[in-house]
């Protein structure tokens, strides 16, 4: 985990206050970045008018419009580090699918595994020869004994809260304001404003979810303390980093607090390391000794083809075991007919005995660092009031100066402006940076040229930025 921020903060913050990118300058750049985007890709642009015919907002998945440009570019082709689009154009990729593509696009050992075993069938409602394999390799690298395949970590996340009530007895979850956990109804409450409300966002949800999900901020010891005193919490679903609101890191003792608090409460600990698996090769979890009683992890666990899991401590596991034996028969309302399969199984394999392991990660930690202390040394070069941040492989810088202790504070300091001209100048030269935040992740085909490609584009685009007028 990189504090470089943190050094930012404390040494040059009065000076860069003075000096933030002006508002004139941001709306320049961000007028050119627009119309150079509009020209440099007709046949996006005609791809988008087509398949606004037939797609509900014209495009197969609808948040694929909420990159900001004037219309989504079409990818034809993805390949380690490099994305091509419709109009050819080629970009070093540093979002990678928002961790779906976290050891590259297609790299080779799963582009094998896809080959040799895809001729073997992909699915069959019976478990797979791999299954024990891929059991005991979850195991190994996570530290659970007890495990389970979905087809997204949204769905881990919701299976996970339902066995968590059912053993438990309890009906309420607690979640940190601001967090993101995939499609899952029950954690999109926040408490902005002093009193919990849900997302005015949701599409169809009409229960109160206020009613059953609790809502306080990370970081806030006394305040988790006094949600769990009633007893009444079945779970806490966590990031054990947020990274969905920028980075938001644990203060030095949180998670000892955490699991504290948790245990004496009677509450279970699910840490969901959907992202901040670029901590390591066990996630964050294993790196830093957090004894969660229940994990959940999704996107790259297949190389990229729809997968996710959830384990269980064997405390759990034991509870999950005695329950069954009272339930009644019928649907559980966990599980869906494609995962678990064949093919899944077989990539997961692949993945975990090739990039789970400290060999595979410590070249792409090596690289992350760099990176962060480009973005760092370009931040201090211009006097700019940004910092960065890093989670073993995964890196991000904030247009603020002040590192956020929590989802409320960096709710604040997101989805800026600036964000939004920084992505379109990068994306304009190359470079993609994930949306919605400036998030980088480093893959093992990702170079230290690469590296250095995108920190040589910031510099130039805070010249701009930099400039009064915008010229
Ligand atoms: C921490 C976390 N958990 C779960 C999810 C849900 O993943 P998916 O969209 O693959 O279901 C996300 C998605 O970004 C996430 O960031």
């Amino acid at each position: 985990m990189g504090v470089l921020g943190e050094r930012l903060t404390s040494t040059a913050t009065k000076e860069i206050m003075a000096r933030n990118a002006p508002e004139a300058s941001i709306t320049a750049m961000l007028a050119r970045e627009e119309a150079l985007f509009i020209q440099r890709n007709p046949n996006s642009k005609r791809l988008s008018e087509d398949a606004a015919k037939n797609w509900l907002k014209g495009v197969p998945m609808h948040w694929m419009v909420d990159w900001g440009t004037p219309f989504p570019l079409f990818a034809s082709k993805a390949q380690g580090v490099d994305v091509t689009d419709a109009d050819g154009n080629t970009y070093i990729d540093f979002c990678l699918g928002d961790t779906g593509a976290m050891f590259g696009h297609s790299p080779k050992p799963i582009v094998d595994a896809l080959q040799r075993e895809g001729a073997n069938g992909f699915t069959t409602m019976m478990p797979s020869t791999d299954a024990a394999i891929v059991g005991r390799l979850l195991e190994d690298r996570f530290g659970l004994p007890y495990w389970q395949v979905t087809a997204t970590a949204s769905d881990a996340n919701r299976a996970v809260i339902k066995w968590c009530r059912a053993i438990t007895g309890r009906k309420t979850i607690l979640v940190f304001n601001h967090c993101y956990h995939g499609a899952v109804d029950e954690t999109y409450v926040t408490i902005d404003g002093g009193t919990p409300h849900a997302d005015p966002a949701l599409i169809g949800e009409v229960r109160d979810l206020t009613q059953f999900t609790k809502v306080v901020e990370f970081n806030d010891i006394p305040a988790l303390e006094a949600a769990l005193a009633d007893g009444d919490v079945a779970c806490v679903l966590a990031e054990p980093i947020m990274t969905n609101v920028g980075m938001v890191l644990p203060d030095d003792g949180y998670h000892a607090a955490l699991r504290d608090i948790t245990r004496k409460a009677g509450t279970l600990l699910i840490i969901d390391e959907t992202h901040t698996m670029s901590s390591g090769p066990g996630g964050y979890s294993l790196e830093y000794g957090l004894e969660p009683d229940g994990f959940v992890m999704g996107k790259p666990i297949a190389g990229g083809i729809p997968a996710a899991v959830y384990g269980f401590s064997a405390p759990v596991a034991a509870r999950i075991r005695k329950f069954l034996e009272t339930r009644n028969p019928g649907h559980s309302g966990i599980g869906t007919t494609l995962s678990g399969s064949k093919i899944q199984l077989a990539l997961m394999r692949a993945v975990l005995e090739t990039y789970f392991t400290r060999e595979a990660f410590a070249p792409l930690i090596a690289l992350a660092k760099k990176l962060e202390k480009g973005i760092a040394d370009v931040i201090i070069k211009h006097s700019v009031p940004w910092h960065v941040v890093r989670a073993g492989a995964r890196v991000e810088f904030m247009c603020t100066p002040q590192r956020p202790r929590n989802g409320g504070e960096a709710a604040k300091v997101i989805h800026q402006p600036i964000d939004v001209a920084v992505h379109h100048y990068l994306l304009n030269r190359g470079v993609i940076v994930t949306p919605f935040h400036n998030m980088l992740l480093i893959c093992p085909a990702t170079t230290g040229a690469h590296v250095d490609l995108l920190v040589e584009q910031l510099d130039r685009c805070i010249t701009e930025l930099m400039s009064q007028d915008g010229d």
